[in-house]
């Protein structure tokens, strides 16, 4: 387990991944029924911009710091960014939340959260950063060196049975598509009713309508809806030319907000006149 994803937080794929999960969380916030949330491949909860390895590529400069430039957001991800403030002074940006940490501050008193992290000094840190400062965690479980799949089968079906479960895994092994679609058979097998939301990379675009394909195929799955974002041209096909989120039992309220906010990241996070974004049904709905 080589990936660390101090390198990479707050760049493009983390805006669009955590503007929806944002998206997707004040939905189930809307009723005051209970939530829980299954975060597989959590990282380690906040980042330092101003870091070492964060420094090391900039990513992050291409991706929120263009968002928090923006004279106007969307309302439907104004507390994601407001969030990012509160973190950081006026005039800096330095600390990034991760998907836990974002999770966490949208929980109420009666949702709960699960993190699975696997790389043990990873997981450590995510320990750390939760009991250091995280809202709610009291209601925060965190699985330390916890393989998120596993968890995924064992986990469900929830106590409580209204929630979601976020994949989002670090695509170093090279059947980790072929992972998620086991991961999805046995989840919505176990749990039908759940939302499932997958983040992953888009090198060339033709490639992702096989994942595509193998999770409309499921037994259990009758709505799938997907969201590519490409940020350049995909001429390169061995780059990470964008990346996409799955959603398997999407939310209605969800994809209300998608074409505004998908509309406004495009030109936020476009790298060349290449960028464009596409959502579309994969099954069910419209497909
Ligand atoms: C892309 S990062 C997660 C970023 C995080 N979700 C966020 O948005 O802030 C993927 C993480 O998964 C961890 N990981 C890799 N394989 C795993 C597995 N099978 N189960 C749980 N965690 C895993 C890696 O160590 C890494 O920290």
């Amino acid at each position: 387990m080589n990936y660390r994803h101090s390198y990479h937080a707050g760049n493009f794929a983390d805006v669009l991944k955590h503007a929806l999960q944002w998206v997707c969380l004040s939905y189930l916030r809307q009723k005051e029924k209970p939530f829980w949330l299954l975060d597989t491949h959590a990282g380690i909860g906040m980042y330092d911009l101003l870091g070492e390895q964060a420094t090391k590529t900039g990513e992050w400069q291409e991706g929120i710091a263009r968002i928090l430039a923006a004279e106007q957001v969307p309302a439907s991800i104004q507390g994601y960014v407001e969030t990012i403030q509160a973190l950081n002074d006026d005039a800096s940006l330095r600390w990034y939340p991760g998907s836990p940490y974002l999770a966490a501050a949208q929980l109420r008193a009666q949702d709960q959260l699960v993190l699975c992290e696997l790389h043990p000094e990873d997981a450590q840190s995510l320990l750390e950063n939760v009991q250091q400062g995280f809202p709610q965690r009291g209601q925060i479980k965190v699985e330390t060196q916890r393989n998120g799949y596993a968890a995924l089968k064992a986990l469900t079906p929830p106590p409580i049975k209204r929630g979601m479960v976020l994949i989002d895994p670090p695509f170093e092994q090279p059947d980790e598509f072929a992972q998620i679609v086991r991961a999805l058979a046995e989840g919505t097998r176990r749990w039908a009713n759940g939302t499932y939301v997958v983040w992953y990379p888009i090198k060339d675009p033709l490639a992702i309508g096989e994942f595509h394909q193998q999770v409309a195929d499921l037994p259990q799955v009758d709505k799938a809806f997907a969201v590519d974002l490409l940020v350049r041209a995909p001429v390169d096909a061995k780059k990470m030319n964008g990346c996409g989120m799955l959603f398997v039992n999407p939310p209605y309220g969800v994809l209300q907000q998608l074409n505004p906010l998908l509309d406004f990241l495009l030109p936020h996070l476009a790298q060349d006149r290449g960028a464009e974004w596409q959502g579309r049904w994969l099954v069910g709905e419209q497909a």
